[in-house]
């Protein structure tokens, strides 16, 4: 549902229009319909800056009241693709939509969104009161109409005892608040949010967080934030969608992309500490296939015999996650390898294990309990279920490619 103040309702009412009636913008008010979808998409969109390819053939669908995060590393084109939805960038190529209507040509201010910037950028000189009010006054909203929105972004985000307060007077995390007040009092169809917790400190961005998530439980509304951490990512979207380098590389729930990563971009970003990546090779064939690396070797599970193919002495890169390494002789479905440990670092209920593997650092997270000293050589076990195989070449994930033929 959207809710934002509209005087359409009653004008429709008034003049006896069908609820339906499409209004063009050109008539200054648009009819706002309960079941209205915020929803966004990117067709085939494309953003060069000269020679500079920054979103790349994009197409990616946002659903209505979906928390979406879009995450990569730094200039993979997020920023770019958020700024595009908000109409600061133009398009070069492609269709980006808002619900059913394409905005490409569609001024900044008659989106229907909002955004909220890593520097949150208040006016220094006015109170967070005037802060909050302050875009709508420019939008002519009535005065008693901002004042009950303002009271009510107040109450959401616990800013009722800082209204007559100046900006200088607040701490970093009460003026982010005071920045998404200011988005928040627009009543957006969606919400845009770029980094917002960047300048938070590490305590502050897990509060901050969840205050985020909650206001999207409460408010429903359909929210696109940007980030490089994949922590934020994983916590905060309902999905999420890896960038790399202007391209697209997976759209999933938090879960698929953590179990199921389509190429080993995905598969390395996603998950901290992150993947274990070890070139291997494959012997043998049928019951006796194995992935051979010095020290290493791993009985191909019957799932991937598929996808690995008949081919020995094929090239293939496994990845294995630290957390899925554990301590102790192999059991049933799972396999070992012996190695030496050079660091072990504490972390109270848990222990981060450096592993030497011929070539290889490798990465453990296991029970604290294991006390694991720096220099024992440890006998580590991992269940054959979490393997994952790569494609050297082209990084794509080998059970996936199987299963999509
Ligand atoms: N106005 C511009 N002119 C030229 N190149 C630009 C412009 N804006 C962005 N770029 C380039 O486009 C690419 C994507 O930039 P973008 O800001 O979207 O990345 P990002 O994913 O938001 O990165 P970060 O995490 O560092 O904020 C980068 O190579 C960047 O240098
Ligand atoms: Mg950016």
């Amino acid at each position: 549902m959207v809710r934002r103040y509209d005087g359409g309702h009653v004008r429709a009412a008034l003049l006896g229009w069908p609820a339906n009636r499409p209004t063009g913008p050109a008539s200054g008010l648009r009819l706002i319909e309960d079941d209205e979808m915020a929803t966004v998409t990117f067709d085939r969109v494309t953003k060069r800056f000269g020679e500079v390819i920054a979103v790349n053939d994009l197409s990616l669908a946002i659903e209505n009241e979906e928390f979406l995060v879009l995450v990569g590393p730094s200039g993979c084109g997020k920023t770019t693709a958020l700024r595009m939805i908000a109409g600061l960038e133009e398009v070069t190529a492609g269709t980006v939509l808002i619900g059913e209507r394409v905005v490409n040509d569609l001024a900044p201010k008659d989106r229907d969104v909002a955004m909220v910037f890593q520097s949150y950028a208040l006016y220094p000189h006015m109170s967070v009161r005037d802060n909050l009010a302050f875009g709508l006054k420019l939008r002519h909203v009535p005065r008693p109409e901002i004042e009950r929105r303002v009271a009510e972004a107040a109450k959401i985000l616990d800013l009722g005892g800082l209204l007559e307060r100046k900006p200088k007077q607040l701490s970093g995390g009460q003026r982010q608040r005071v920045a998404l007040g200011r988005a928040i009092v627009r009543e957006p169809a969606v919400f845009l949010m770029d980094e917002p917790l960047s300048n938070l400190d590490a305590k502050l961005r897990v509060q901050t967080r969840a205050e985020i998530a909650r206001l999207h439980q409460r408010l429903r509304t359909t929210i696109v934030y940007v980030t490089h951490d994949q922590v934020e990512a994983m916590t905060m979207g309902s999905r999420i969608a890896v960038m790399n380098a202007g391209l697209l590389q997976q759209v999933g729930t938090p879960r698929e992309l953590y179990d199921r990563p389509l190429n080993r971009f995905v598969a390395g970003f996603i998950g901290s500490p992150a993947m274990n990546f070890v070139a291997m090779r494959l012997e043998g064939a049928g019951e006796g296939a194995a992935l051979v690396h010095d020290g290493l070797r791993f009985p191909l599970p019957p799932r991937l015999r598929g996808a690995v193919g008949p081919l020995s002495g094929r090239e293939v890169v496994a990845g294995f996650r630290p957390e899925h390494l554990d301590v102790g002789p192999p059991e049933a479905g799972e396999t070992g390898f012996s190695t030496a440990c050079d660091v072990v670092e504490y972390l109270g209920n848990q222990e981060l294990l450096h592993l030497r593997l011929a070539e290889e650092d490798l990465v453990a997270v296991v029970d604290a309990a294991a006390a694991v000293r720096p220099g024992e050589t440890v006998q580590m076990r991992l269940p054959l279920e979490k393997l994952h195989l790569f494609d050297p070449e082209s990084g794509l994930a080998l059970a996936n490619l199987a299963a999509a033929a």
